[in-house]
Order: structure tokens, then C-alpha cells, then sequence
């Protein structure tokens, strides 16, 4: 299987070009060799690589700032996905892409299930839910997999932000009234992987017969608030830490450019009954991601 991965340096895209590499030839690509934003270039691309599964991890993930790059954000979350889905049907090869719980607008006081409206309060989010029409259009092998509150112990997630303000400040305030279900980025290109893996043989029809967006995010959910307090419990420096206050905050005390959902846990359970995969407790990836 040749498999061409874009957005290789991203959290995401970093544990699959971990991972992939069991699974077949991998082209991992990362904005230096190919900007998903010039979107003649994404196109040549497949076109000569000619792979059979294309992975997109790529996005622009700046919620605030894509209230003012909204024309950017389109072109790599919603117009690059359509050229990729588009590319795949050309070369008969399975897309897998990402989408995110954005796409609600947090209303609900239940998990969103595949069936329940999208309506999303930010560009970001509007980006996103465009890209997934877009691939929905090109109408072949491709699967939308919507997840949430992405972490990794690399680069600037929650959780190293987390892990940083108790440092630095006795006091850290944190929202509670935000409520999704923490994902670890290593366990989302795991189960994706693995559902790669056991299709393998006839992979293309398998995908091809459940395309569709499916909901795919750590197990349970939680607010922002008691996410940040497990964090600290699962520090494996702790004595580092300064902080002797965590207190629960509202979102509006924190006003940023971008609207977020306030409720926008997702409900996993057709991703699960379709492939036979369980998906792990939030909390107990969590205390493996932080293990050392
Ligand atoms: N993070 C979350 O909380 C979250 C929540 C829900 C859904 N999602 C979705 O999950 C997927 C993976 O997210 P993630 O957390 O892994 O995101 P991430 O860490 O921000 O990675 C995104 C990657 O996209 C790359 N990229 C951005 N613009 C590009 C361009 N013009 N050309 C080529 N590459 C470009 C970035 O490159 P550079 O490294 O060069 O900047 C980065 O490596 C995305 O589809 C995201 O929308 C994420």
C-alpha cells in the first residue's frame, strides 16, 4: 500500500508518520514540500504519487485568528480536502480526513451523534464543516472522521500549556463550562491505524461502502476545568509545580475573537459498531500519554 500522509509535523500527522510506516510505503509530506494552500500544487501531487490511501492531518487549526484569515482557513480546510477527495476518485484510492466538534454549535446537554445538525458558531469551525461537503461531493472511498480537543505531549497543546501556567502562577483559572471529550493525538492515529490495518486486504471497498463522517475522540467527556485537574494529578514532575489554587472559570470571563461551543462532546458509538473498535476512556489515555 502507498500511502501519501499530509501535515506530517502536525500532532496528528506526527504519530502517524510513527505509525504508518507498518502499514506500507509512506510519503509524509509537511508544508515544505507541499503547501496545501496552492492547491494546483496538492492536485500534481497525487497525480505523481499516485498513492492508494491519502491521509489528511493538515489543517489550519488557529480558531481565533482564522476571524481574520477566513480566506486562508477556507482554502486549506475546506477547498484543499475537496481537491484531495477529488484526486482520490481519480486514482481509485481511499481519503481519510479529519473534521472537528466545532462543527456543532454546543447546544445540545447530550453527546452529538453523526445525525444531529451541524451549526458552527466560528470561521474555524465553518471552514471545517465546508471541507466536509466538499469531500462529500467528490462522493467516493472517503471518510470524515469529526474528533476533539486534539493533545500531544509535543509542541503547544492544553496539556503543555497546562503543564507550563503551573509553573509560572499559584492561581490558574480554568473554564468549566466548556465540555468535549479529550483525544490523545497518539491514540487517534492508533484506532485509525488499526482500522486501516484489519480492512487492509479490500480496503478500498470496505471505505467505499461506509464512507461518511463518522465521530472518532476519546471515550467520555469532560470540561475544560476538571481536564486541567487530571493533568496536574498525572504531572510526572509535580514537584515542579507552583501552583496550589486551580479554580473554575466561565468562558466569558475569557472573551476571545472566536465563539466556541460550550457543549460539544461527540458520541462514538457508530465509529465503534462499524469497525469493532473500542475507543479508550479519555482520562486513562490521558494517564498514558503523561507516563514516563
Ligand atoms: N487540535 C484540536 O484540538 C482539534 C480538535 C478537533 C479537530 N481537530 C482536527 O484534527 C486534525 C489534526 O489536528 P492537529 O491537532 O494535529 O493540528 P495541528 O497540530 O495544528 O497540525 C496541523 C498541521 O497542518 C499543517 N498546515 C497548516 N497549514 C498548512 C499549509 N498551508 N500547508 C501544509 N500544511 C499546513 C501545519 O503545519 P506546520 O506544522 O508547518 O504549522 C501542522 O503541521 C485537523 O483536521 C484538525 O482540524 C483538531
Amino acid at each position: 500500500m502507498r500511502m501519501v500522509l499530509f501535515g506530517k509535523n502536525g500532532q496528528l500527522g506526527w504519530e502517524f508518520q510513527r505509525i504508518l510506516p507498518l502499514l506500507g510505503e509512506v510519503i509524509a509530506l509537511g508544508r515544505h514540500e507541499v503547501d496545501v494552500s496552492n492547491l494546483q500544487n496538492v492536485k500534481e501531487t497525487l497525480d505523481e504519487l499516485k498513492p492508494n490511501l491519502i491521509i489528511n492531518t493538515s489543517a489550519y487549526t488557529e480558531v481565533d485568528q482564522a476571524e481574520t484569515e477566513a480566506e486562508l482557513a477556507i482554502k486549506i480546510n475546506a477547498l484543499a480536502p475537496g481537491v484531495m477527495a477529488e484526486a482520490a476518485r481519480k486514482h481509485g484510492a481511499v481519503f481519510i480526513h479529519y473534521s472537528t466538534d466545532y462543527v456543532f454549535d454546543g447546544t445540545s446537554d447530550v453527546p452529538y451523534t453523526e445525525s444531529n445538525g451541524p451549526n458552527p458558531l466560528n470561521t474555524y469551525g465553518k471552514s471545517k464543516l465546508m471541507g466536509e461537503e466538499n469531500i462529500k461531493q467528490a462522493g467516493y472511498a472517503c471518510l470524515i472522521l469529526r474528533t476533539s480537543w486534539v493533545y500531544s505531549l509535543r509542541g503547544n497543546s492544553f496539556v503543555n500549556k497546562v503543564l507550563g501556567w503551573a509553573r509560572k502562577n499559584e492561581t490558574l483559572k480554568i473554564v468549566s463550562d466548556q465540555i468535549s471529550n479529550p483525544t490523545w493525538a497518539r491514540m487517534l492515529a492508533g484506532i485509525t491505524s488499526l482500522m486501516i490495518a484489519q480492512n487492509s486486504v479490500n480496503l478500498l471497498e470496505v471505505v467505499r461502502e461506509r464512507r461518511g463522517v463518522y465521530h472518532l475522540a476519546g471515550s467520555g467527556y469532560t470540561s475544560r476545568y476538571e481536564w486541567a485537574k487530571q493533568i496536574l494529578a498525572n504531572d510526572p514532575d509535580r514537584s515542579e509545580q507552583v501552583v496550589r489554587n486551580l479554580e473554575p472559570a466561565l468562558s466569558n470571563d475569557f472573551p476571545t475573537p472566536a465563539l466556541r461551543p460550550l457543549f460539544s462532546a461527540l458520541d462514538c458509538t457508530h465509529f465503534e459498531e462499524t469497525f469493532g473498535l473500542q475507543l479508550p476512556a479519555w482520562d486513562s489515555a490521558l494517564k498514558l500519554a503523561m507516563m514516563r
